[in-house]
């Protein structure tokens, strides 16, 4: 008997007291949203949605017609269900208060509408990325506006995060906590049934995912993490590894959640000031949990992601997730460089 996702949430909410009901209607929310973008995805060319919208967005990256598209998606269908306070998004400078005309939930939602933009016009794996917090209240009898400030709590705060990877399968990976669970569209049915549930990342792998491009740039324990990596059998790992570099951080992590591996997103001296290219709030940390919940682990090579503070919205942090043993071996070496720097 095939288990839908709303009949996985509702068994949730009733004997595994883990899952609010407001929760579970904001999680359906969110996979109807990624349902209709995957309509958009799948059209491509004869929707009309490839190709750039000639705007930039609060990062200074050129959005396509996708980023744009599917932002809205988003915001059309949690606006008015009564579960949100608000929602933040990689595509609007600031948050999104839900309007007036509508009632005001407890919850926070921030995504990532359109990860891997670059490979929207090239036919390559794509998803959304969304995280969901609760609005603090200090004083229950003082309902606050909900402010940017709301918004910035550590990833450890997160009470659902998940992704829907748009690619030859349209997958959602969900977590409320307890575990990591995945559920596949039936397109004829238009229903998501659960098709894996107890991810759990090998502790151990032979596949790193890392844009080599970038080597010259790279701090020094990266580099000499990815040289040994490349040394194989040979080297002091004396294994021989593989590399998998898709751009599209959803596809990347949907692989180590499936069969291990290793990704690296880390600080370089291209923007020396920028603490990495990936954002915080709607991009590290969702994954970064999906992770952990899954056995792996997550660190920005120094730090659990998940610990960190955040002080912006849109702020970037250096990411290394995965394969628990690597992403310890590679913090691992940070420390060490640090050690010695001093
Ligand atoms: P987005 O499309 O949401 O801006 O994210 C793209 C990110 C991430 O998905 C991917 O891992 C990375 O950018 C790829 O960057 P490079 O093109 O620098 O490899
Ligand atoms: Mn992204
Ligand atoms: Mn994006």
């Amino acid at each position: 008997m095939s288990i839908t996702l709303t009949r996985y949430l509702i068994e949730q909410q009733r004997t595994q007291g883990a899952l609010p009901a407001e929760l579970r209607l904001l999680l359906e929310t969110v996979a109807r949203a990624c349902q209709h973008i995957a309509i958009s995805v799948n059209k491509g060319a004869l929707g009309e949605v490839l190709g750039s919208a000639d705007t930039e967005n609060v990062q200074g990256e050129v959005q396509k017609k996708l980023d744009i598209i599917a932002n809205e998606v988003l915001i059309d269908a949690n606006e008015w269900g009564g579960h949100l306070a608000a929602m933040a998004s990689e595509e609007m400078d600031t948050i999104h208060p839900i309007p007036h005309r509508y009632p005001q939930g407890e919850y926070l939602l921030l995504f990532d509408p359109l990860d891997g933009s670059s490979n929207i016009d090239v036919n390559v794996s794509i998803g959304t990325i969304f995280s969901v917090l609760k609005k603090p209240n200090d004083d229950p009898n003082v309902i606050e506006p909900v402010s940017e400030q709301d918004f910035l709590q550590p990833g450890a705060q997160q009470v659902a995060a998940g992704y829907c990877i748009y690619g030859p399968q349209t997958t959602l990976a969900l977590t409320v906590g307890r575990g990591v669970v995945m559920f596949t569209l039936d397109r004829e049915q238009g229903v998501w049934l659960l098709t894996q549930e107890n991810v759990q990342i090998p502790a151990d792998t032979k596949e790193f995912a890392i844009n080599m491009s970038n080597m010259r740039h790279w701090d020094t324990p990266v580099k000499r993490y990815v040289d040994e990596c490349l040394q194989g059998k040979e080297g002091v790992r004396g294994k021989d590894f593989n590399m998998r570099w898709i751009a599209s951080m959803v596809a990347d992590v949907h692989r180590i959640l499936m069969r291990g591996g290793i990704f690296m997103y880390p600080w370089d001296k291209r923007e020396p000031h920028k603490p990495g290219k990936l954002r915080l709030m709607y991009e590290a940390n969702p994954m970064g949990w999906l992770v952990e919940q899954a056995g792996g682990a997550a660190t920005n090579g120094r730090q659990r992601i998940l610990d960190i503070a955040p002080t912006e919205l849109h702020q970037r942090v250096s990411v290394v997730l995965g394969s628990k043993n690597e992403v310890e071996r590679v913090t691992a070496y940070h420390l060490e460089a640090d050690k010695t720097s001093v």
